[in-house]
């Protein structure tokens, strides 16, 4: 066993998210400028070889789990090559997609051991998911969720809150774990490069509890125990099947318990969801460099809270955030 990868602040990482891809089949208005972005050139993309020989050495240094995401992961050519490659690795593998193509995966899910969907879902109206969505997928999108559901896999649903858009749904979506088992997870909507974040957009933690305290019993809400490392603040309505969960980045961070480490699919390794800094990992990999320095040097350097906008007045600087990239190239 190599070196673990730990920070200055005794925070281990044993947690990597891969993006595979910078494309996407939807278009999300938090996620990406309208215009779109600038797409890395395709040789500046980690082949499904790279993806896996990067993994390795992270598997080497005591991840444990491997999260992929995108873009939308699965719309990369070969992305059942690399979750069938990945799966080889003792980890636990998992996905977060927008579940537009989920149907044509279950096999490869199941024959990888995935158990865990991560599935973004932001509105339970046709009308208001393509307006987020700039795409018209709701149908296929909700029938997919509920597959995943019959086939067995264990499903959270992310919502990125967008105050007087979608925060009038939070209740129905809570409604909706009565009768299926998913969990819920509302989410603050974080500033990234070109997502026209502004603080009035959010809805916060604090304003989705008092939501639901006005709308059932205080005997009803249960506060249940997160996972270790979870992002999120997990409730569940008595008696309901499913639960809900807040994650609250922008009002909470939980950068204390961080134990993740991301790289892009350009092979640049951010230590932190909103880190300005970065390292080519594929570059010095294409030319042969021992990387493990550097990895462990870009651990080194990790802030003790988001990048080191530590506080909401820091959040707020666009001059800050903006040096990050967008959203859609980081992968949450
Ligand atoms: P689990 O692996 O199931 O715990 O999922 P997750 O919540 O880590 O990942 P997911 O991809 O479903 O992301 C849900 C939301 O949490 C997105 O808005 C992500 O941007 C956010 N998120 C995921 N990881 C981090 C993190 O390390 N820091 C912060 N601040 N937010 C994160
Ligand atoms: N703020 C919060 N969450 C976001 N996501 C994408 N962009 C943002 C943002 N600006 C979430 C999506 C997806 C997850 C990977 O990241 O809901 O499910
Ligand atoms: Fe970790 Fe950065 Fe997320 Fe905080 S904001 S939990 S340090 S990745």
């Amino acid at each position: 066993q190599k070196s673990i990868l730990q920070d200055t602040f005794g925070r281990q990482h044993t947690y990597l998210r891969i993006s595979l891809t910078e494309l996407c089949n939807l278009r999300c208005t938090y996620c990406m400028p309208a215009e779109g972005i600038q797409l890395s050139p395709k040789s500046h993309i980690m082949t499904y070889d790279e993806v896996y020989t990067l993994a390795k050495i992270f598997v080497n240094h005591g991840v444990t789990k491997i999260r992929l995401t995108g873009g939308e992961p699965l719309v990369r050519k070969d992305a059942d090559v690399i979750l069938k490659k990945l799966a080889t690795l003792p980890v636990e593998l998992s996905i977060t997609t927008n579940a537009v193509i989920v149907d044509q995966f279950i096999d490869v899910f199941k024959s990888c051991g995935i158990q865990n969907i991560n599935v973004s879902l932001d509105s339970l109206n046709a009308d208001k998911f393509k307006q987020i969505t700039r795409r018209s997928n709701f149908e296929r999108v909700y029938k997919n969720i509920m597959l995943l559901i019959n086939e067995g896999f264990r499903v959270k649903l992310n919502a990125v809150l967008i105050k007087n858009f979608n925060d009038n749904e939070i209740i129905n979506f809570i409604e909706l774990t009565k009768q299926y088992p998913f969990s819920v997870r509302f989410i603050e909507f974080m500033p990234f490069d070109g997502n026209k974040w502004d603080k009035e957009k959010m809805v916060s933690y604090a304003e989705v509890m008092s939501l639901v305290n006005d709308n059932y019993k205080p005997n009803e809400v249960i506060r249940l125990q997160d996972a270790p490392n979870d992002t999120s603040k997990n409730y569940q309505i008595k008696d309901y099947m499913g639960s809900f969960a807040v994650i609250s980045s922008v009002t909470n961070p939980f950068c204390d318990s961080c134990n993740r480490i991301r790289l892009t699919a350009n092979g640049k390794l951010k230590n932190c969801l909103f880190s300005a800094t970065e390292s080519d990992l594929l570059t010095a990999l294409r030319q042969g460099q021992n990387i493990e320095p550097i990895i462990q040097k870009t651990v080194q350097s990790k802030f003790k809270i988001r990048g080191g906008m530590d506080t909401l007045k820091k959040l707020e600087e666009p001059k800050l955030h903006s040096k990050n990239r967008s959203m859609i190239t980081i992968g949450g």
